[in-house]
This record gives structure tokens, sequence and C-alpha cells, in this order.
């Protein structure tokens, strides 16, 4: 478990030295979930430069852009290792699609829960099984509901911790240690699309604009797919 003890030295460490930290106290229990976007690319390359022992999976919800696949498969070969993909059930998946239509996503707010609860929830559920530490590319400045996450946290409903390494960084911070590092990211965040989602849930943002307002742009809902709020 993580202590208080542990929590206070977590957060006075880089989020290199966190990673370090929980893959040396967990050896097997620490997995880290990646969208593929910059922060978790920042994750990505702290985890497999440092060869730490920490299962890094990605959810492959049916609706993701090109990119993102490409993405994934530079990822493989440049730090040769290969990032795990979870799929939804196909047969939630087809159920949902015959009876309510491929994209019903667009037509209520219920039904855009129900598939990201089929296309991400489920598959993020059963990628957590056994797992002692979740490690997520959160930050703070990213939304209302995420600026007073901290950095590690018990998640009771999973039943394990959850650890922010960048949650207090800024978008600055996560660009000048994609730059430094030469680290790959999608070529999306150049065409204006900040947060990336599925291709039909996210669009581009004018500048000035919150960073997350391109995902689920026709709704009005605090845009969260149920990954990180219950
Ligand atoms: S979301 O809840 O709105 O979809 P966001 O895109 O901001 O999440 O990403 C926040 C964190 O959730 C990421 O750093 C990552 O840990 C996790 N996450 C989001 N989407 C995925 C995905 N498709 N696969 C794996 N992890 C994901
Ligand atoms: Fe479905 Fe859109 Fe959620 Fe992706 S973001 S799982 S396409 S509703």
């Amino acid at each position: 478990m993580i202590s208080k003890e542990d929590e206070d030295v977590l957060k006075g460490l880089s989020a290199e030295e966190g990673l370090q930290f929980l893959a040396s106290k967990f050896a097997d229990g620490v997995v880290f979930s990646t969208s593929l976007g910059q922060e978790d690319q920042v994750i990505t390359d702290l985890i497999f430069k440092n060869k730490l022992p920490i299962k890094v999976f990605t959810l492959d919800t049916g609706r993701l852009f090109y990119e993102h696949y490409d993405l994934l498969s530079k990822n493989n070969s440049r730090y040769k290792t290969k990032t795990e993909v979870y799929f939804p059930d196909a047969s939630d998946v087809e159920k949902y699609v015959n009876e309510k239509g491929i994209n019903a996503f667009y037509y209520s707010v219920e039904n855009r829960k129900e598939c990201c609860f089929i296309r991400k929830v489920k598959p993020l559920n059963r990628a957590l099984e056994n797992a002692k530490v979740w490690i997520t590319g959160l930050r703070a400045e990213q939304s209302e509901n995420r600026e007073n996450m901290p950095v590690v946290e018990w998640d009771e409903e999973r039943k394990l911790y959850k650890y922010n390494p960048l949650i207090h960084w800024t978008y600055q911070d996560v660009l000048d240690y994609i730059e430094e590092n030469k680290v790959q990211d999608l070529p999306l965040h150049k065409k204006g699309y900040i947060s990336v989602g599925c291709a039909p849930c996210t669009r581009a943002i004018e500048p000035g604009e919150n960073p997350r307002a391109g995902r689920w742009w026709w709704e009005e809902s605090h845009k969260e797919c149920g990954l990180h709020t219950h």
C-alpha cells in the first residue's frame, strides 16, 4: 500500500522519480493507460527510456483517428516494445450500433455516455484488473473537474491507487519536454486539436478556447467520459 509517508514522498518527487519509486515499490502491479495524447507521450517516454516494469496499454475504441494508429506503431518501433491494446466487447458494440445507430452518440448525452461506457470504461476496467497503481496523464489545468485532483489518490471503486505524475504540469511544461526529448506526438495537435479523443467526438479548437472545448463539442455536459468520474 501507499502510506501517508509515501504520499508525502511522492508529492516531492519529479514525474520521473515518482514513476521509478512506484515501479520499484510495487514490482508488477503498476500500469499506465495512454490515450497517445501529448501528456501520455511524455509519460510513455519516461517509462520506456528508463525501462520501468510498468504495463503500458491503450484503449482502442474502434473510433480513433488514423493518426492514433500511426503513432502507436511509431512508439512500438522507437522504444522496441509493445503498448498493449484493449478492445471493447464485440457483442456490446454490435448491440449498441444495431439498436441505436452507428453515430448514436450525437443524439443524446445518455447515448454518448453509453458509447463511452462500452468502448472505454468497460475495457479500462478489464485492463486494470489486478493492478495496484494506475498511472494517468491528467493535468489540473485541463478542466474544473481536474483542478483539485491530487498527485496520488485512492480509487475506491476500482480499489487501486491512481497516480497522476503530471497533475501540476502546465501545457508549456508538456511542450517543452516534447521538444527537448524529441518525443513524437499526434500531427493533429498542430492543426488545433489539443485534447484528442475519438474522431467523431473531437474537433479542433479556436485560440483562447478551453483545451477540452473540442471534446463532445455539441454537449453542455461536464465533458467527461466516465474514465475519471463516477
Ligand atoms: S477523457 O476521459 O476525456 O477521455 P483524456 O483524453 O483527457 O480523458 O485523457 C486523460 C487520461 O485518461 C489519459 O492521460 C489516459 O491516462 C486516460 N485515457 C483517455 N483515453 C484513453 C484511451 N483511449 N486509452 C487509454 N487511456 C486513455
Ligand atoms: Fe463513443 Fe465518442 Fe465516447 Fe468514443 S468518445 S467512446 S465514439 S461517445
